[in-house]
């Protein structure tokens, strides 16, 4: 079929792998390509014949690479920075060679258990109760789309309910599934206020968020999971980003309440070291998931289905792909103990960063900074900081993103990618500094 040869050519792509990640902080960080220059150098019908593997990785290198904005690079600051550990990298590498599809128990037992156990795992990890279902999506769309469906054939209410500052992919999901959704101000620190979830009792599903994605603002969770408790209401818990903080205890006070969801996302994807995708979905009632999951066609009917758990009856997907592999990978070669350290390194980065931006005449501070992102602005109206956003980003030393707060542009500074040093973010500041002066 093809003359690739997988101990030469795989010996090669692993060189170039390692190559690009020594080399990745050199690069400029934003993709420095305009809207259809990428496709514009490749060919526009496939090849008739085949190819060596040699010649993708040249592509690889002299027409894709420009266009690749670099998640990796070290001073990756936007939206919230993500790292795919070593580890993890390789494990794709495996879980693609297994190519396991786990529609049902029998066609991947290993990747099905696995999955379990990981989820059982990292649970412990996060100090979340015993005895949850957990299980893999691609991504927190998913699993809070998944979550909404089983709160709505729970209890057959169809509004859901959210602060001014949830993800949009909540918002997103209402819409797909044709329910109502009704939005609750929050307060001056971004968090939702409990006082404004008002009457409950018509209401499926509270979404409350640790680590909104504005200003990682905490919702107040233990008092809406009361007006839940009192509502018959489900409550989801979108911990996206912030829920790998759980790993350390110290930062266990934002989850306070978590223990009373209905269900959670924590996507390890974001800042647990572990590369798109893989969207940590746990429910305390996986018997609601099923209910609204399963659907068996006779072809999937098998003798083993009594005692063998098949994870496409808790979800939207039947093909259910190996992910559980490369966070067994990240918890075995990184551990509890790297997991910390790296959560622990990204927060102490953003604070010495935030601490310059307190000092400095001519900066504000815009959010409180519970994690690892810092909100903040230069003197001047918003069209200056926009201009400022654009000066800092083209040069392509850094890259950060932004946000609205209570109606201002902010700027947004996210600490989370594993090769970030001291002096990545000291030169975050330098060029927001300089380009600041040049406006
Ligand atoms: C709080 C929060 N929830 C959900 C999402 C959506 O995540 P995903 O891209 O995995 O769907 C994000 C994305 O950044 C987020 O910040």
């Amino acid at each position: 079929m093809s003359d690739v040869d997988l101990r030469r050519d795989g010996a090669a792509a692993l060189d170039w792998a390692a190559g690009y990640l020594e080399r990745v902080g050199q690069l400029p960080v934003l993709a420095q390509v305009k809207p259809g220059e990428v496709r514009s150098r490749l060919p526009a019908h496939p090849p008739e014949d085949p190819e060596p593997f040699a010649s993708v990785l040249r592509d690889l290198d002299g027409v894709l690479l420009p266009g690749v904005t670099h998640w990796q690079h070290p001073r990756y600051f936007a939206y919230f920075a993500t790292s795919a550990a070593e580890p993890a990298i390789l494990a794709e590498l495996l879980a693609a060679t297994l190519n396991s599809v786990a529609i049902l128990w029998r066609t991947s037992p290993a990747s099905t258990e696995l999955e379990g156990l990981m989820l059982d795992w990292t649970a412990e990890l996060l100090g979340l109760p015993p005895g949850w279902h957990g299980h893999i999506e691609d991504s927190a769309s998913t699993s809070t789309l998944a979550a909404l469906i089983a709160a709505r054939e729970a209890t057959g209410r169809d509004v859901v309910v959210c602060s001014d500052q949830a993800h949009s992919s909540v918002a997103k999901a209402v819409r797909m599934l044709g329910m109502r959704l009704r939005e609750a101000a929050s307060d001056a620190r971004f968090r939702l206020r409990p006082e404004e979830l008002g009457d409950l009792s018509d209401v499926a599903a509270v979404v409350a968020t640790v680590g909104t994605t504005a200003a990682t603002a905490v919702d107040p969770v233990s008092a809406i999971a009361d007006a839940c408790a009192a509502g018959g209401t489900w409550l989801h818990v979108d911990a996206a980003y912030a829920g790998a903080a759980m790993v350390c205890p110290e930062l266990r006070w934002a989850f306070e309440g978590v223990e009373r969801a209905d269900s959670l996302v924590v996507n390890a994807h974001k800042w647990m070291l572990t590369p798109m995708d893989c969207s940590l979905f746990w429910s305390r009632r996986p018997a609601a998931l099923r209910d609204a999951f399963s659907l068996v066609p006779e072809y999937l009917r098998t003798p083993d289905a009594e005692d063998a758990l098949s994870l496409s009856e808790y979800g939207p997907a039947l093909g259910r792909r190996f992910r559980s592999l490369k966070l067994w990978a990240v918890l075995r070669c990184v551990g509890a103990s790297g997991l910390r350290a790296h959560i622990r390194r990204g927060i102490e980065l953003a604070a010495g960063f935030e601490e310059w931006i307190r000092e400095e005449s001519g900066w504000e501070l815009c959010a409180p900074r519970p994690f690892s992102v810092v909100c903040f602005r230069v003197e001047g109206d918003d069209d200056r900081n926009r201009a400022l956003l654009e000066r800092v980003n083209t040069g392509g030393d850094i890259f950060i993103s932004h946000a609205v707060l209570q109606g201002r542009y902010v700027l947004r500074l996210a600490v989370g990618q594993m090769r970030t040093t001291e002096e990545d973010v000291r030169c975050a500041w330098d060029v927001l500094r300089k380009e600041a002066a040049a406006l």
